[in-house]
């Protein structure tokens, strides 16, 4: 029989305390909750109320739940109030030091078979417990932010903790609706070790001016479906806390540079930036501790006119290129009123490009999204060529042909040659320094990368990136054809992966390192980053969609470029492409699809 928690303690009450009393309470356990001033005690009482008033507003909770809620949480100055509850759960700032002490206190006052656990997203939990006299009664719950929400609630159990504690904290846990991933004690468990180097990086492109704040946010929302995006996240998360969580595991962890808080960081942190929960953070809100974010000095216009300032007029679009990313690209400006030249190596490769045009329009058509007038007019802006030539009255040229350096460049050169002054010339390549391409021209400031998703008329997002020769103009000129299509346009700078595949597959990298090293299943793995973190897919899932070779050949780019060690392609990684397992287009890959 799983032991009955019928009162919880949880000491401090701010960011993740106060969500947890929340998640208690609301599943009628008796809550005390604490904090180590008056002060410090309204304003966790606040937040609780400012939570579900809101649950409350957007019909989530009735109001007489609340009410009962409410009436669970008895709220106290000082671990004494802590004397005869069933589990305590400490989410007091993290310094090991601070939570030593904490517990010591816990273990002195709470009766000798009150679980001890701790809410750290990156202490040792086994250090925390030797200072008690109970280490196996110690456990580490973590919870996800914002607590009320994610499902995820990750249990560590150390070395001591007894099988009977983790067992009861487990079913506790199903009780609170959560779904667990009991795991061993190392710094980050699964979802913060995974998670904090891709926050880190995203903040010293934002330090570095690689990128905007709002187009590195854009970037990983509308390129990976993340529900917010990395120093969005930071402010929620708060920074200062991150900051202490970066600092241990860098110091926990192997001493990887990637958790090496960015210098940025700390200053943010000792300038009273910490995020929402001061008002202020990457972002500025209306108020300490509110969601909404308002205007600041750093707000980009919102206006088109501001966008596209300095823009010179599009009305004719070359695309060169047959393959998927050409296709799309061509459909995509032609249902967005362009004039399009599609340009290919041969009639008969127009010929088919055509048909798979035809084929997506009437699949819009068929799913209501375009009318058959619509449809017909889309196809009659596209001319059909085999020659370059044709391209030299278009005011835009998009190149998306195969991905190697030497076509690349051959191809710009005769643009070059062929195009009118003032063009536009843009590159979709993924992998390659837009840099090299431009310098094949005579007029590299006239050429940007277009980094178009796939599928290009499905996705959002646009990386435009602009060379160490690009002009404003160029750049402005890219932006608002982006807007024009419907799309997001991030402005970025040369480098490889861009803000999309720079992020996103070193955090896939170490999901493969974390699974090599055993210390979790991909299951386990999976589950943890769609239920702690939101994203809409598991790094192993997404690895299989995406291809393993695919995804091995732009880490190996990262690598080379950025000579990062963390960087370095994950062994099991290289092992599965050399034996052919590349994901879903192979039927195997992490998982084997073969049955679906
Ligand atoms: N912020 C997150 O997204 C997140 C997510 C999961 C876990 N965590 C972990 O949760 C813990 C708390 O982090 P946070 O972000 O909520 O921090 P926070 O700074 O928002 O809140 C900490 C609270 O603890 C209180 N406190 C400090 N000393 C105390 C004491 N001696 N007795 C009682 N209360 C005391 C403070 O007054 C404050 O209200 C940390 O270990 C952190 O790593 C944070």
């Amino acid at each position: 029989m799983a032991r009955e928690f019928s009162t919880v303690g949880v000491v401090g009450l701010g960011t993740m305390g106060a969500g947890i009393v929340e998640v208690f309470a609301r599943n009628g356990i008796d809550v005390v909750a604490v904090e180590i001033s008056a002060p410090a005690l309204e304003r966790g009482r606040a937040t609780l109320k400012g939570s579900t008033d809101r649950a409350v507003a957007k019909g989530k909770l009735a109001e007489a739940d609340r009410d009962a809620l409410h009436e669970r949480v008895h709220f106290a100055v000082g671990l004494d109030a802590l004397h005869s509850v069933d589990l305590v759960i400490e989410a007091v700032p993290e310094h090991l030091d601070l939570k030593q002490r904490i517990f010591a206190e816990l273990d002195r006052v709470c009766r000798p078979e009150t679980i001890l656990a701790t809410n750290t997203s990156s202490l040792s939990v086994t250090e925390i417990s030797v200072a008690t006299s109970r280490p196996n009664q110690v456990i580490g719950i973590h919870f996800f932010n914002p607590a009320p929400v994610m499902k995820l609630v990750e249990v560590v159990r150390t070395v001591v903790t007894a099988p009977e504690v983790v067992a009861d904290v487990e079913a506790l846990c199903a009780r609170l609706g959560k779904v667990d991933v009991t795991i061993n004690d190392r710094a980050g468990f699964i979802a913060n070790a995974l998670l904090f180097g891709y926050l880190n990086h995203a903040v010293s492109m934002f330090e570095s001016h690689y990128a905007t704040r709002e187009d590195i946010d854009a970037a990983m929302k509308l390129g990976c479906g993340l529900p917010m995006g990395p120093l969005a996240l930071m402010d929620l998360i708060g920074l200062d806390t991150a900051y202490e969580i970066l600092d241990t595991m860098y110091r926990r962890g192997g001493r990887d540079r990637r958790h090496a808080p960015v210098p940025l960081l700390k200053q943010m942190v000792t300038a009273g930036l910490l995020g929402r929960k001061s008002g202020r953070g990457f972002y500025t809100y209306e108020r300490p501790g509110s969601p909404v974010v308002v205007p600041d000095g750093a707000t980009p216009p919102a206006t088109d006119a501001a966008l596209a300032d300095g823009a010179r007029a599009i009305a004719k679009v070359g695309v060169v290129g047959s393959g998927t990313m050409a296709t799309g690209i061509i459909e995509v400006f032609a249902k967005a009123g362009y004039e399009v030249v599609s340009v290919t190596r041969g009639m008969e490769k127009s010929a088919k490009v055509c048909e798979a045009v035809k084929t997506s329009l009437n699949k819009g058509v068929v799913r209501g999204k375009l009318t058959e007038a619509d449809r017909d007019a889309a196809l009659g802006r596209i001319s059909w060529s085999a020659t370059l030539d044709h391209l030299a009255d278009v005011d835009l040229v998009v190149e998306a042909v195969v991905e190697e350096l030497s076509v690349k460049k051959a191809l710009f050169a005769s643009l070059d040659e062929i195009c009118k002054p003032g063009v536009v010339l843009a590159t979709t390549t993924s992998s390659l320094p837009v840099i090299d391409v431009a310098m094949a021209t005579q007029r590299p400031a006239d050429v940007v990368g277009l980094h178009f998703f796939n599928p290009a008329p499905v996705m959002p997002l646009v990386e435009v990136v602009r060379t160490i020769r690009t002009s404003p103009e160029a750049t402005a000129t890219a932006r608002a054809v982006c807007a024009a299509l419907g799309k997001t346009g991030v402005v970025c700078g040369d480098r490889s992966g861009f803000i999309v595949n720079a992020l996103l597959f070193p955090y896939l990298n170490d999901a493969v390192k974390m699974l090599e090293a055993s210390y979790s299943t991909a299951d386990d793995i999976d589950h943890a980053m769609k239920l702690g973190c939101g994203y809409p897919m598991g790094p192993f899932e997404l690895l299989d969609v995406v291809g393993l070779d695919v995804s091995l050949a732009i880490q190996r780019e990262l690598y080379l470029e950025l000579r990062e060690p963390g960087f370095a392609p994950a062994p099991l990684l290289e092992h599965l492409v050399t034996a052919g397992y590349l994901g879903r287009k192979t039927r195997r890959g992490f998982r084997d699809h073969s049955h679906r």
